[in-house]
């Protein structure tokens, strides 16, 4: 049996996702991969820092999170644990772990501060896997020769579509395909919202609701101005067809100029609006964008509703592969890192 020892940098949504699935299944990862999976130190710069070098409890940290929204004073509880007041590079430096996962929030402009933890990690001569848009989709070339000069796996998996196995199945099983084109629907906010537009809720109710069940980011103007997916397509140029973007060679609009008239006459033509995001080879190099389009109901990501996300692969051999799968929530991300964990051991 092998132990892998996780520090996490995070505990929100995905950090507890991962933690949940852990409490749920470590015994069962054990049994079938050999691996027995512990978290052995989380470091929230909200919700505090706590570390026992064997292993803490999934349940106990999901408890005192529920019950107080903190991990603070959760070492009175038991003595195994210390709170050492870690900061993220407190916990790359002095604890055990041998692999870091990074899910603290999301910067698409800068990417930081996750691509800083993630250098230190790297540095630090530890696998790190992240679920973390911002610092892939603007420095994943750099930290992955960073990964590559000390020896160790970095695992982005999450980062689009979730435990939805986008990236993986682009860059792995369609790798001798010949993929030539990925088109997606790459956020769930925005699908969500056209859905129920579709359905007669006007954008602004549609637009709450989508805050509400936690799709939506903390700002939604990356969501319903195309930026969260434009950093998608800028992961996928750079997986799946090695061509690195910035985020403004993205051809980028939003779907907050459709309007309910337009949703209508798509309606009755048989069609339907999607904010698609398209990566595509051209004669001496790639055309990305994001842009609202109608489809006919028969394409396969029309019939893709909610905050599903979906992603068409165009290959020379396969003809189109589509995969459809959630691109966000707890478990879906937190599943994410699960995914990195066993590519990495396997
Ligand atoms: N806000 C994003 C979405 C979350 O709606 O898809 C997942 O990246």
């Amino acid at each position: 049996m092998k132990q892998v020892r996780l520090g996490l940098i995070g505990f929100g949504n995905v950090g507890q996702g991962l933690a949940q699935i852990l409490a749920e299944r470590a015994e069962e990862y054990a049994r079938k991969f050999g691996l027995d999976l512990r978290i052995v130190a989380i470091t929230d710069a909200l919700k505090g820092s706590v570390y026992n070098a064997d292993g803490l409890a999934p349940s106990a940290l999901l408890e005192k999170i529920t019950r107080d929204g903190n991990l603070v004073g959760i070492a009175q509880d038991d003595p195994g644990i210390c709170e050492p007041g870690w900061d993220a590079l407190d916990l790359v430096t002095h604890s055990n772990a041998d692999v870091i996962v990074e899910l603290s929030y999301t910067d698409l402009k800068t990417g930081e501060p996750a691509a800083s933890y993630i250098e230190a990690a790297l540095r630090s001569g530890k696998h790190t896997v992240t679920t973390n848009k911002g610092p892939v989709a603007l420095h994943y070339a750099r930290l992955q020769a960073l990964a590559e000069q000390n020896g160790v796996k970095f695992g982005v998996e999450g980062s689009v579509m979730s435990g939805t196995p986008a990236l993986r199945l682009g860059m792995e099983l369609l790798a001798g395909a010949g993929v030539r084109k990925v088109q997606g629907i790459l956020n769930g906010t925005t699908n969500f919202i056209l859905t129920q537009m579709e359905l007669g809720m006007d954008y602004t109710s549609a637009l709450a609701e989508a805050q509400r069940l936690g799709y939506a980011e903390a700002d939604p103007t990356g969501d319903v101005e195309g930026f969260d997916a434009a950093g998608k397509v800028v992961i996928l140029a750079r997986l799946l067809f090695g061509k690195t973007l910035r985020m403004d060679q993205v051809d980028r609009h939003g779907i907050t100029q459709l309007t309910p008239l337009d949703i209508a006459s798509a309606t009755a033509a048989g069609e339907r609006w999607k904010l698609i995001g398209t990566v595509e080879c051209i004669t001496g190099g790639i055309r990305a964008s994001v842009c609202p389009q109608r489809l006919p109901i028969s394409h396969p990501l029309a019939g893709v509703s909610g905050a599903t996300n979906a992603a068409c692969f165009t290959t020379d051999l396969l003809g189109e592969v589509t995969l459809i799968g959630p691109g966000a929530g707890r478990l879906a991300t937190g599943y994410a890192v699960i995914e990195d964990i066993l590519a990495i051991y396997r």
